[in-house]
């Protein structure tokens, strides 16, 4: 699924920047664009990020 329509980057792209370490959108726009045009998408990349990287910080406590 299309994430940001204007740069045409999905959600695996996304979710590849943050589990390489991308943690807001600003750093997300700085390595693939997504949410630098319109910015419509903003929001829900920001939730995006925050619930993926909610998810690792529960896997990494799992582990522990
Ligand atoms: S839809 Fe992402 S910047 Fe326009």
């Amino acid at each position: 699924m299309v994430l940001c329509v204007c740069e045409a980057i999905g959600e695996r792209e996304v979710d590849s920047h943050i589990d390489r370490g991308v943690s807001s959108v600003r750093e997300l726009k700085a390595a693939c664009g997504a949410g630098g045009d319109c910015g419509a998408c903003v929001r829900e990349l920001h939730e995006r990020i925050r619930s993926r990287r909610n998810l690792s910080a529960v896997e990494l406590q799992a582990v522990r």
